[in-house]
């Protein structure tokens, strides 16, 4: 199906998205619908989303966005508090809307404050998830002083994922956002029940490009990005061709002014103006464009048994301008590439 200068591959998935409220909502929709066909919607609005009612209102809230041209369809997910209980586990099992729990260790990231303090007195609503069969989505990182940021991804794997995948060992996780070879090396040992996204961002930056020459707030998301040996690690892991690693952006929209902010910067990168390009530029620049297809439309799918999309969409080789900015309401954000060129483009077929 491929030529140097096109390729053809199954309408892709965006397996972790935030497309955030109100008045983001429009620019986010647009360009998530551009070409995915489905995305796991985070949950973590302020207030989160908790229930399969809220799950519901919001689907309805992003489905209103969706272009008339587009099949997208949200897939949605509830935000796991110290608040959520068993029954809410069973009603989120037996909802066609909702996909996924999404757990953030409490302060780890935007809008983790609702999050869990003790990962241990969750353990009866995992039991309940790994019986009702329902993915559980995991921010893996802790959130102790005693941990240097660079290691808390490391740190949770050993303190919190080790044990809870030894207490429910058909639990179906979702190491979101992987950042490490901690992480790669865990994944190639434990797959099957638990699998990762890698993001756009993760792929083609290391801790220089943030911090080298100067502090880069476009850069800042959390997990932190790693040192070039982890990124390496992540490029070969996702364009290994094992089903365990999928896509998923973690685009984030922040406003340029909550992140260009000399009283701290909001964790968060926007790639879904360029997603797919992204990973087409990544994985071109590897020699590794025939593992595209694999890695962001088919093994997502079949890790949540959801069917694989039947149609396709079309990559060409074809430079286009990231404008400096996007405006988004009465916010103007820089995205990831702003000012650049991105290689690929998709286009109608
Ligand atoms: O960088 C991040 N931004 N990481 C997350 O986990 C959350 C996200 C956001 O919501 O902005
Ligand atoms: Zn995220």
């Amino acid at each position: 199906m491929s030529s140097s200068d096109s390729l053809t591959i199954t309408r892709p998935d965006d397996w972790h998205v935030h497309l955030r409220d109100g008045e983001t909502l429009p620019h986010t929709v647009r360009d998530i619908a551009r070409y995915f066909g489905r995305a796991i919607v985070m949950p973590n609005l302020v207030p989160p989303v908790v229930t399969v009612q809220d799950a519901a209102a919001y689907y309805e809230r992003i489905k209103r966005e969706v272009p008339e041209a587009s099949q997208f369809e949200p897939l949605m997910t509830l935000y796991l508090t110290e608040q959520t209980r068993i029954e809410a586990v069973r009603q989120a099992s037996n909802d066609e809307l909702v996909h996924a729990f999404k757990l953030y260790p409490a302060g780890t990231t935007t809008h983790a404050e609702f999050g869990i303090r003790s990962i241990e007195s969750s353990y009866p609503v995992f039991a309940e998830m790994e019986k009702q069969e329902i993915p559980l989505l995991l921010h893996a990182e802790v959130n102790t002083d005693d941990v240097d940021i660079f290691d808390r991804e490391a740190v949770f794997i050993d303190r919190h994922l080790i044990p809870l995948t030894r207490q429910f060992p058909d639990l179906r996780i979702v190491f979101e956002h992987i950042t490490t070879t901690t992480a790669v090396q865990y994944i190639e040992a434990t797959f099957d029940k638990v699998a990762a996204t890698i993001t756009a961002h993760h792929l083609m930056y290391n801790r220089n490009d943030m911090l080298a020459g100067g502090m880069r707030p476009v850069y800042y998301c959390l997990p932190i990005l790693k040192r070039k040996q982890h990124q390496q690690a992540l490029l070969k892991a996702a364009t290994s061709g094992n089903p365990a690693y999928f896509l998923g952006t973690d685009s984030a929209p922040h406003p340029r002014s909550t992140k260009e902010n000399s009283c701290g910067c909001a964790a968060g990168c926007y790639t879904a103006h360029a997603a797919l390009e992204l990973y087409a530029e990544v994985f071109e620049g590897l020699g590794k464009l025939d593992r595209l297809e694999n890695f962001a439309s088919h093994f997502g799918a079949d890790f949540y048994g959801l069917p694989r999309n039947s149609d396709t969409i079309k990559l060409v080789k074809q430079s286009w301008d990231v404008p400096d900015t996007i405006s988004f309401g009465a916010n103007e954000l820089v995205p990831i590439k702003a000012g650049q060129q991105v290689a690929f483009k998709v286009v109608p077929e």
